[in-house]
């Protein structure tokens, strides 16, 4: 017999009525590790165990075992066509709209089995948010673009959604260049503007987690480092689960680096081991780029 679920049960929080962290069990410093020095206890937010994944007849998946740790950057790398997007996809139940497809395993968040028949899959997709790989703003104005979500939850009063927007638009480190320009197309940004309004659109619904698929490879270096950046301030809120083809940019970003081949997860690791002292092989010549 399975635990009831919980996921349904939440109500969406409106940003202002909470401080930051007081709703979470794990908060990165707390203020007694800090004095000590210390890091506190890791707690597991999203955790795998023997997922397989088919699309079709085709294995895209095999066994992945895995944990993401609350409160930290984890990186997914790995060779094109190994399975980092399928696994993303999977979390937030995305692969749902591709028929033929199937799961085999679990995915638990805080220990809730995501793909229990009870789960509220709208509900499950605003507690793990996905920001993809080219920025994709509706052809809407800015404002628009973060309230949506808000609006979709049933946030209707005007004061509220212009709460939300501008504590969204301000995490996403975007508010001080479009403050004065709300009602502008989101269409008129540069490219890595729009990456972080569409990471302003999903923390607008208030998520847990963060899927992050490749965020800044259709983005220029300095749009790239404002989103490592950011990154780095967001992890102390969210867990953030990051793909990424750039080997540096798992090393400076993440606490946590898994490596996938062929559809499997070889090993993983603090990203500091991943990349100094890798246990397999195969990680090995990945990360001294002999294949890939
Ligand atoms: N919608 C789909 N239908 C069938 N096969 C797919 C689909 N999406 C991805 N695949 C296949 O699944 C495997 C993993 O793909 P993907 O998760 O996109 O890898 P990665 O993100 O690591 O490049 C690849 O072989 C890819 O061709
Ligand atoms: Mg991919």
């Amino acid at each position: 017999m399975k635990e009831p679920v919980k996921l349904k049960d939440k109500d969406f929080v409106p940003f202002k009525e909470e401080k930051p962290n007081s709703s979470r069990a794990v908060v990165y410093y707390d203020k007694k590790s800090n004095e000590m020095g210390k890091r506190p206890s890791r707690k597991e937010k999203v955790r795998a165990e023997k997922l397989t994944f088919y699309y079709g007849t085709k294995q895209a998946l095999q066994n992945i075992n895995l944990d993401i740790i609350a409160n930290e950057v984890t990186a997914l790398i790995g060779p094109s066509g190994c399975g980092k997007t399928t696994f993303l996809r999977i979390i937030n139940r995305m692969n749902d709209l591709i028929s033929g497809s199937k799961v085999e395993g679990n995915v638990f968040i805080d220990g809730d089995d995501i793909y229990h028949p009870d789960v509220d899959v709208v509900e499950l997709r605003r507690r793990v948010g996905l920001v993809f790989q080219q920025p994709n703003p509706f052809p809407k104005t800015i404002y628009e673009n973060v309230a949506y979500g808000p609006r979709i939850h049933g946030i209707r009063k005007k004061a509220y959604l212009d709460e939300i927007v501008e504590e969204s638009l301000k995490q996403a480190a975007l508010w001080d260049e479009v403050k004065d320009r709300l009602k502008d197309s989101a269409l008129s940004l540069s490219g890595g503007q729009q990456q972080r309004l569409c990471i302003a659109r999903v923390l607008a619904v208030r998520p847990e987690v963060l899927l992050m698929d490749e965020p800044t490879s259709a983005l220029d270096p300095v749009a790239t480092q404002r989103i490592e950046d950011l990154i780095g301030t967001l992890a102390a809120n969210y867990t953030i689960i990051i793909v990424t083809h750039n080997m540096q940019q798992a090393a400076r970003i993440s606490d946590t680096t898994a490596f996938f081949l062929l559809g499997e997860m070889v090993e993983q690791g603090k990203t500091s081991q991943i990349f100094t002292r890798p246990r397999d092989r195969r990680t090995e010549e990945y990360i001294t780029g002999r294949f890939g």
